[in-house]
């Protein structure tokens, strides 16, 4: 049977999913597991999240792992995440982050647990919690696994509650181009000084005129997305999106209509192309609008020297996860945001 050591490793699960004529019949699922409590067990699979109960377990057993990034690597890609997504306010607990930003989003508010944080686990989950209090919000800490899985396990007895796993992506440089991956868009790259991203629209087929637009600084209609999209834009907001040295937001435009928008940022000592807040309008959702903005970014990334591209998605977001496998990406590890009882 599992225990709390395999949390963040590869495992076989055997359930029992029925009865038929007096026997059990059985389904098996595989996949990363990312939580373990004594009533039921969850599993990243390929297709999504799945929760077990306990009841249902026949057999489970770690499997060998596909190709692991090392520790090392895990470490070096939160960082450049960390630095892509920066919130304003920061502490340190050794060798961990403290981020705080107004509770505008997980990422930005919520401690790192990579390295050393210099004392017993225990005391330095303490320490978190008291800078939280202190910062007037709840306590929260993401667990990239399964490097932070001990932190987990943790959390987990003093009751936190996870989120849903977010999956790290990512993929080599240049990406394929969207004419290799499918049919492209007409469409055009323009870059303008800050926040200038101006309309601009062509007159073929209503999605096809997209012309992408890249900009050192958001358009209000940008920010308005972003706001729609995580609930609000406090002043710390701000902040996150617009204090890095390299980024830019891709802003797509139809007949003078924004409908499309992205993210990009180089961090990692300028190896890393971030992407976040990828965005289409429902109306112009399968259109390739989505491609043709990472493409843009992507393009921008490597003219910055960028080598590797990253992203993080929540597994539950199918829509996305395809895009983005279609786009060569690959999972390099996951993590779990826990949050602390009130
Ligand atoms: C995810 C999202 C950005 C995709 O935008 P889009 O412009 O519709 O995507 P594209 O048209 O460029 O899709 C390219 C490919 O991705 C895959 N894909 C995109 N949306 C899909 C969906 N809903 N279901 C299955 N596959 C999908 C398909 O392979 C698609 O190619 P195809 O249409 O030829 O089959 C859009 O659905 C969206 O804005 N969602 C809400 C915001 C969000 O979740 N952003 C991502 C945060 S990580």
């Amino acid at each position: 049977m599992l225990r709390q050591q395999d949390v963040g490793h590869r495992i076989v699960v055997r359930r029992i999913v029925g009865i038929r004529e007096g026997r059990p019949l059985f389904s098996d699922a595989l996949g990363e597991l990312v939580e373990l409590s004594e009533t039921h067990l969850t599993l990243a699979t390929a297709h999504g999240p799945l929760r077990v109960p306990v009841t249902q377990v026949h057999r489970a057993k770690r499997v060998p792992p596909t190709r692991r990034p090392t520790a090392a690597a895990v470490v070096a890609l939160e960082r450049a995440a960390d630095e892509a997504w920066p919130a304003p306010t920061r502490g340190r607990i050794g060798d961990w982050l403290l981020r705080s930003a107004d509770g505008w989003t997980g990422r930005a508010n919520s401690a790192l647990p990579i390295g050393d944080p210099d004392r017993p686990l225990a005391a330095a989950v303490d320490e978190v919690e008291r800078w939280y209090a202190e910062q007037g919000q709840p306590a929260m800490i993401n667990t990239p696994l399964p490097l932070a899985a001990p932190v987990g396990t943790e959390l987990d007895a003093r009751g936190w509650t996870a989120r849903p796993p977010t999956l790290v992506q990512t993929a080599p440089l240049p990406l394929p181009a969207p004419s290799s991956v499918d049919t492209p868009p007409a469409a055009g790259r323009v870059e303008l000084a800050d926040g200038q991203a101006g309309a601009a629209g062509g007159q073929a087929g209503r999605w096809e005129s997209v012309v992408v637009e890249l900009a050192t600084a958001p358009s209000e209609g940008w920010l308005a997305v972003a706001a729609g999209r995580k609930g609000g834009l406090p002043d710390a907001a701000r902040h996150v999106l617009t204090a890095v040295d390299q980024v830019r937001f891709a802003h797509g435009y139809v007949d003078g209509t924004l409908v499309a928008v992205g993210r990009g940022t180089v961090t990692g000592q300028g190896r890393w192309l971030g992407l976040s807040l990828i965005e289409v309008s429902p109306e112009a959702r399968r259109q390739g609008l989505a491609r043709q903005v990472i493409h843009e970014l992507a393009a921008w990334g490597v003219s910055a020297g960028a080598t590797r591209a990253f992203l993080q998605v929540e597994q539950h977001n199918t829509a996305a996860v395809a895009l983005y496998q279609r786009l060569g990406f690959v999972t390099h590890h996951t993590y779990l945001t826990r949050v602390a009882p009130h």
